[in-house]
């Protein structure tokens, strides 16, 4: 496969069958986001710096400002500085130290807010983002959790599970900003109409109704705010997994699919095995992995990690426990959201 840049090379990625549902007849695939040079988030940041462009909204070497410790800022300093923008990655000083080599070797500006403010560390890069957008006129914020070059830029994601695989029955994904997941399903359901969405949260994220719980230790997926990119109607289902569950499926996709990958990768496929027990043999399901284990390595894969949180003394359910509307989780549970609704003013980052 031949591309003429690192931005055109973005997507188009692998879709493997797993291992799981082999002896029941689900067919159970991977759609390995990982793949892309840094991360599922490279589509969201070349679908929002390109459409910016276009707009005349960033002007050709103004500057790209985003706060992300993640995928997303991986995915801004590859399109951005690819472009000859200059980009400010506004951080906390959680960030690992790849992601942290990454960004300095591509040429972004990192800055890391000393110090929590009145809503965590989240409010303190948010300020900082801010003032540097006031020193900076003309300079773009991609806003992913607002931004509708979010959820679009997972149209060629859809497009390219339509094209492999003629029939999704299920999609599975993990929730963050809520774009990766409500993006696919709303481009698929063009194609399939029929198919059923599964959202993955973590114990004590808001997104789906739960009382927030700081100190969660699962990141990319959950949130103590609501995101407008999050449109529950595109969703059927949501499952939630504490840390212990997501950490453990994660090492189990490395040990039994040759998956390294991050802890949402991890909880998709606890969701994904559930199905292969459950689904009706024929049943086809599609899971989005969205990044690599690297930057996990003195987390998720590292059993002084798990010894210093703790994480043994959770409880770690094999099969989900399907609960009402309402009802409070702290480990693995399922719930429906076809009659739902699920609340919470959008947040404005
Ligand atoms: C590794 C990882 N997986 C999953 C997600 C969730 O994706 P989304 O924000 O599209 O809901 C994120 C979001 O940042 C992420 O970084």
């Amino acid at each position: 496969m031949r591309y003429d840049s690192v931005i055109d090379a973005i997507g188009h990625t692998p879709l493997v069958r797993l291992a799981t549902g082999a002896e029941t007849g689900v067919r159970v695939y991977a759609k390995l986001e990982l793949q892309n040079q840094f991360g599922m988030k490279d589509r969201v940041a070349k679908g929002a710096i390109l459409a910016a462009r276009e707009a005349g909204e960033l002007l050709p070497g103004a500057p790209i400002v985003e706060s992300s410790s993640g995928t997303m800022a991986l995915g801004v300093a590859l399109v951005g500085t690819a472009l000859g923008h200059p980009v400010h990655i506004v951080t906390d000083p959680r960030i690992d130290p790849i992601t942290m080599a990454k960004l300095r070797s591509l040429g972004c500006r990192v800055h890391v807010v000393p110090r929590m403010t009145g809503n965590g560390w989240q409010s303190a890069r948010l300020e900082m983002l801010e003032e540097l957008m006031r020193t900076m006129p003309g300079a773009f914020w991609p806003r992913q959790y607002t931004n509708p070059e979010n959820p679009r830029a997972y149209r060629n994601l859809a497009a390219e599970l339509y094209e492999d695989l003629g029939t999704v029955d299920i999609l599975v994904g993990a929730v963050g900003s809520g774009g990766s997941l409500c993006g696919t399903s709303r481009a698929l359901r063009e194609y399939l109409p029929r198919v059923r969405v599964v959202g993955v949260d973590s114990v004590g994220s808001v997104l789906f109704g739960q009382p927030d719980r700081p100190g969660r230790l699962q990141g990319g997926l959950g949130n103590s705010l609501m995101p407008a990119n999050l449109d529950h109607a595109l969703l059927d289902e949501v499952h939630w997994l504490n840390d212990r569950e997501a950490f453990e499926a994660t090492r189990e996709l490395a040990a039994r699919e040759k998956v390294f990958a991050g802890n949402t990768a991890g909880s998709v496929y606890r969701v994904l095995t559930h199905l292969s027990r459950t689904a009706p043999a024929g049943t086809t399901v599609v899971g989005i992995m969205a990044d690599r284990g690297d930057r996990y390595h003195s987390t998720v894969y590292d059993d002084d990690y798990w010894t210093e949180k703790g994480l043994g003394h959770l409880r770690c359910a094999e099969e989900p426990e399907r609960v009402p509307s309402g009802q409070v989780v702290s480990g693995w549970s399922v719930r429906d959201l076809t009659d739902a609704t699920v609340g919470g003013a959008p947040c404005r980052i």
